[in-house]
């Protein structure tokens, strides 16, 4: 098993902005670079900071290429809960980045479609060279993507229910609406996959689970500890995030 790296920041203000100058070098040294992005509250502040470097500072996104891990299903593309919705909101369009090079699976699919939908998926990142950088956040259950507790480390792309704390969390998003009981997310195996990982967790409710994966046992009962089988792996943290870490950096 491999020990990942930690990098402790004061804030998740801090965090995020230097996993923004990275994929700003990134895209200095290669304008196509391809990165796996997640959704939710963990990347939001990334996300801004991307959208400041673009306005302020002219940084050029419109080469970089996005693969985002995951999608509710079912979904319509336009609903304001769906997360083409969230990355068309918070990324795309406000930092000017090509919307025919960002890909995120489609909830739209039958579910008859959805194998060879997300075969297909997987091929396009084949196509792109694979993933050079995937993002993450995690779940308050561990899980990465929709990989939830149980997921084992050589899954693939596929529909996954949701864990009731999951639907839980989205509620307020879908306003009263029933949350969907499933997803379509790439596998552990895919996730893997990527050259490099960076895992982004900030705020005391996040403590106990970064324990979890970091410290814990590595078991499909965390599926964030499953990222000890990669090689190339950092976690970025504020530090109420890294409280519980027994070997704080
Ligand atoms: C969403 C995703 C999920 C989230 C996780 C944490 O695309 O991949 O695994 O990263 O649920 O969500 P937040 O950041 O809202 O705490």
């Amino acid at each position: 098993m491999n020990a990942p790296h930690l990098h402790t920041y004061s804030t998740p203000q801090a965090g995020s902005a230097a996993v923004a100058a990275e994929l700003r070098a990134m895209v200095a040294r290669q304008p196509q670079a391809v990165v796996g992005l997640p959704t939710g509250g963990t990347p939001q502040a990334l996300y801004a900071e991307m959208v400041r470097l673009a306005r302020e500072e002219a940084v050029d996104w419109t080469s970089l290429v996005g693969f985002n891990l995951d999608e509710y299903w079912p979904i319509d593309a336009a609903h304001p809960a769906s997360f083409r919705t969230f990355m068309r909101q918070q990324l795309v369009e406000p930092a000017g980045c090509d919307a025919a090079r960002f890909h995120i699976p489609s909830g739209e699919v039958q579910r008859s479609e959805i194998e060879a939908h997300l075969g297909e998926y997987q091929q396009a990142i084949r196509q792109a060279g694979g993933l050079q950088l995937q993002l993450l956040g995690i779940g308050l259950n561990g899980h990465i993507g929709f990989n939830e507790p149980g997921s084992a480390a050589d899954s693939e792309a596929r529909l996954v229910e949701l864990a009731a704390v999951t639907r839980e969390r989205a509620r307020d998003q879908f306003g009263g609406s029933p949350v969907p009981t499933h997803g379509i997310t790439l596998g552990i195996a895919d996730i893997l996959r990527a050259q490099r990982i960076i895992v982004m967790a900030f705020g005391a409710e996040k403590s106990s689970v970064v324990h979890s994966a970091i410290e814990g046992e590595v078991s499909d009962a965390c599926p964030a500890s499953l990222l000890r089988h990669h090689a190339n792996v950092t976690w970025v943290l504020d530090t109420p995030a890294a409280s519980e870490l027994s070997l704080m950096s």
